[in-house]
């Protein structure tokens, strides 16, 4: 094709440079927002009917043949061409070759640029439904998991090292917590990704005696841009996205190397499924944690995105300009590495097995209940910072005689202070220690049963609301 028989190829005298062709062409990967642009065009073409711009045959005409172009391109039969640049065009020329010389009238009081804007934000807040419905899987797959295990003791870590004892469950609700975080940001964001530019036109609004309020409703968009400039060239809802996604990877990056230290060798704190791990080609007897490895390494890419779209932006004056179609790459592979992860851990959580014993074992490993003798001795009416130096003595004598503190005799104790007596080993125990810890958030079993009850209903009304917008 002659650049002079193109769409916009009206002023255009010289044919076109192959190379720039393709330079410019996205097609190959703005194919994906086909629905969202047919269905745009789909109810700018009505609103066109409505104010008397298009016919009623000639609206007609068009939705039709719109309809046809969806299923053309749902089947596979559609021809893509490079030629045609982008998904726009390349969507107008088949409903022209359908319809005639009335699809020629599709594109009356818009332009590529509020398309554009329109299609990605339509296409975008679906995706956002989407990861909102894996979040909720994922939360599920960890009270699943959490459920159990309220009295299963763990060592709890500060610096990585054993600083006192948890339930397992306690920290698995640790995780929840913070997806419950990634929903909220979700659903703020979803709020100005529902905003219709649809109507900014090129850039300075059109002529016509548009609708746009019928077009944002129609669209399912929750309010109109209040200034054409600014709706055809904010990506700020992209970035705003991607930062929410990266904190989603950072999230599951930091429960993945959790896992993979979990479920070392040397560890052995949980299994992971086999469904979940690979081998090694040469060490017959490895198991590798293949997900959780893979997951924490797209966070890298997703972070990556972010930081491509913020220096994508940052140059660029009013209004649109064409670095913005490098927006969709990274807008596109972080929907997807976002969801493939968070289903990879909805589907992987309820599936690890926790080894109670060890987990027993290794809390009760590096004086774990050393706070809980310190906060004894405070009762006794022991200034903290006093009692902290005659805890840490214990654990020094137990240390030198490599044992626990609970097998120190009362008459080693007494030697570093009077104030002890037999009513001491009780707060040394493991399980009273995390009992102790009873006030909201902390890592008791009847806290944290309670805590699960509690989110358990919050999710099962989620659910409702869940099923009703579908
Ligand atoms: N493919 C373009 C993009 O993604 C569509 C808008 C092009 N507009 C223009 N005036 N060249 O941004």
């Amino acid at each position: 094709m002659s650049n002079t028989s193109k769409i916009w190829g009206g002023r255009f005298s010289d044919n076109v440079n192959e190379f720039v062709q393709s330079f410019t062409a996205s097609i190959g990967f703005d194919k994906r927002l086909a629905p969202a642009d047919i269905e745009g065009s789909k109810q700018h073409s009505r609103m066109l009917v409505n104010i008397g711009v298009l016919t009623k045959a000639e609206g007609e005409a068009i939705l039709l043949g719109l309809d046809q172009v969806l299923e053309e391109i749902t089947v596979g039969t559609f021809h893509w061409s490079e030629e045609l640049e982008d998904v726009h065009m390349n969507i107008e020329s088949r409903l022209i070759e359908l319809v005639g010389d009335t699809g020629r009238k599709l594109h009356t009081g818009r332009s590529r640029n509020d398309q554009v804007a329109t299609d990605v934000r339509l296409w975008l807040s679906r995706e956002i439904d989407e990861i909102l419905r894996l979040i909720y899987q994922c939360q599920q797959s960890i009270v699943e998991l959490a459920e159990p295990h309220t009295a299963t003791i763990m060592p709890g870590f500060t610096h990585l090292q054993s600083a006192q004892p948890i339930t397992f469950a306690h920290h698995l609700l640790a995780w929840f917590e913070m997806l419950e975080r990634d929903r909220s940001r979700l659903l703020d964001c979803q709020e100005r990704v529902k905003v219709s530019p649809l109507g900014s036109a090129a850039l300075a609004g059109t002529s016509f005696d548009i609708d746009r309020e019928f077009t944002r409703a129609q669209l399912g968009f929750t309010e109109v841009s209040r200034n054409s400039l600014d709706a055809v060239s904010d990506r700020d809802f992209a970035i705003e996205f991607l930062s929410s996604a990266s904190l989603i990877m950072v999230h599951l990056s930091r429960w993945s190397e959790e896992l993979v230290y979990w479920s070392s060798s040397p560890v052995r704190m949980v299994e992971l499924p086999d469904a979940y791990c690979t081998g090694s080609s040469i060490m017959p007897q490895k198991k590798n944690p293949d997900i959780p490895e893979l997951v924490r390494g797209k966070a890298g890419r997703v972070i990556g995105n972010l930081t491509s779209l913020l220096v994508l932006m940052k140059g660029q004056p009013l209004a649109y300009n064409r670095d913005n179609q490098e927006d969709k790459e990274p807008l596109f592979d972080t929907v997807d590495t976002v969801s493939d992860c968070l289903r990879a851990f909805a589907g992987m959580i309820p599936e690890i097995r926790p080894n109670v014993e060890r987990m027993l074992d290794l809390a009760s490993e590096g004086h774990p209940t050393a706070t809980d003798l310190a906060d004894w001795l405070v009762r006794k009416d022991v200034p903290f910072r006093d009692s902290h130096r005659i805890s840490g003595q214990l654990v020094a004598l137990a240390e030198s005689k490599g044992c626990n503190l609970a097998d120190l005799a009362l008459s080693e104790m007494r030697e570093i202070s009077g104030v002890f007596d037999e009513s001491v080993y009780e707060v040394l125990e493991l399980e009273n220690s995390v009992k102790s810890r009873s006030h909201v958030g902390g890592t008791a079993p009847e806290t944290v049963a309670t805590e699960i009850a509690r989110i358990q209903k919050l999710l099962l009304n989620r659910y409702s609301d869940l099923r009703e917008a579908t």
